[in-house]
């Protein structure tokens, strides 16, 4: 059977540098809070009035990914696309960057797993590659947080944490031995899918009604990104080591083998919380969260493709990726590079 290897990886984040000092003049925070709580120092920014979409960022990463893998756009046989800010409504991203792209009339699927879209859409893609029904799949995670986010003192503990950014991989079928994805795990957790949420476009709201009914207007809460942030975090340092666990359970593999553990940016106090349960040395985890924030469905991709430019991940090393975020929904991949 087919293996899944990943044979080319790009990211591409916004020019505009947003610092925590930047952010202190529009809201109430402060540098010495963001980077005590979270470890972020700056992320990045498009801006609600920028013409640049998110799909338009994931070109300049797709386009790195595909000279990375030396392949071109006619070579992908399959799009997978996750973001919780798509360019529109419907249509999902997917298929503008079929277009954009200029690949022939293949299928693009779009995941709604937000901080675990990466890994959601990773894991679908081994499973093409593995049944045998395509042979190179482009596997994208794509944020434009900051046309969204609510930058007063009201939403200051959500505001400060995400940032803008895309990160692309080809994943490509292959018959290398001592290579390839090993194993992967997807969970959710319904019952919390309002605790970190975004409820307004919804069904529940009567979409279009609301829009139109002047004397109804809709309110911040339901615009704006919610988040029950100690909820959140307890959430998410008991289910990323479970998850990290069933992988290498599931595996056989030693987690002192472990080479490089690269978590979903979420939150830098989340990943060394991580990193002491399943006692791992600093050399073993990757974070990047300190420059752009926490990326969403990007920041698995972004990071990946830093590790390797840093040349911290070589052939056959046994790396191990895994996100935990809104639905609540949360999985890992294992594999070696
Ligand atoms: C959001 C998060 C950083 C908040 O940290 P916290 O330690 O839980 O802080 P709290 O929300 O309890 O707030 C503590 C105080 O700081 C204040 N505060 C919140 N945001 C602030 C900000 N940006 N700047 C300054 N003060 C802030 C609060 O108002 C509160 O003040 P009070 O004590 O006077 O009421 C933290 O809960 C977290 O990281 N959660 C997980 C978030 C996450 O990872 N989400 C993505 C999942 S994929």
């Amino acid at each position: 059977m087919k293996k899944s290897i990943i044979t080319g990886m790009g990211h591409f984040v916004p020019q505009r540098v947003v610092t925590n000092d930047d952010l202190a003049k529009v809201m109430d925070t402060n540098d010495e809070w963001i980077r005590e709580r979270t470890g972020i120092e700056e992320r990045r920014h498009l801006g609600k009035n920028s013409e640049t979409n998110t799909s338009d960022l994931v070109v300049k990463a797709a386009e790195m990914a595909l000279k990375n893998a030396g392949i071109s756009a006619s070579d992908i046989d399959f799009i997978i696309f996750a973001t919780l800010s798509p360019d529109y409504f419907f249509p999902g991203c997917g298929v503008l960057i079929q277009k954009k792209l200029g690949c022939d009339t293949i299928g693009a699927l779009d995941v709604r797993n937000q901080c675990s879209g990466f890994i959601y859409a990773l894991s679908t893609a081994d499973a093409f590659i593995r049944s045998g029904i395509y042979r190179n799949i482009l596997v994208i995670g794509a944020e434009n947080h900051s046309f969204g986010l609510d930058l007063t003192t009201r939403s200051r503990s959500v505001s400060v944490i995400f940032g803008d950014g895309a990160g692309a991989v080809v994943v490509s079928a292959s018959d290398e031995q001592g290579r390839g994805i090993i194993t992967t795990n997807l969970h959710s957790e319904g019952e919390y899918a309002e605790n970190l949420a975004v409820l307004f476009p919804g069904t529940q709201y009567g979409w279009a009604d609301v829009l139109l009914d002047e004397d109804n207007p809709i309110t911040a809460d339901e615009i704006y990104p919610h988040m029950d942030g100690n909820f959140v975090f307890k959430h998410a340092v008991t289910r990323f080591p479970e998850s990290v666990k069933e992988a290498f359970e599931k595996s056989g593999e030693r987690i002192e083998n472990l080479k490089l553990f690269i978590p979903h940016q979420a939150n830098l106090r989340i990943s060394q919380f991580v990193q002491r349960q399943l006692g791992l040395r600093d050399e073993q985890v990757f974070n990047n969260i300190q420059k752009y924030g926490n990326t969403t469905a990007a920041s698995i991709p972004i990071a990946l493709s830093e590790a390797v430019q840093q040349g911290r991940v070589q052939k056959g090393d046994l790396i191990c990726m895994t996100a935990f975020g809104s639905g609540f929904t949360w999985g890992s991949v294992l594999m070696r590079w």
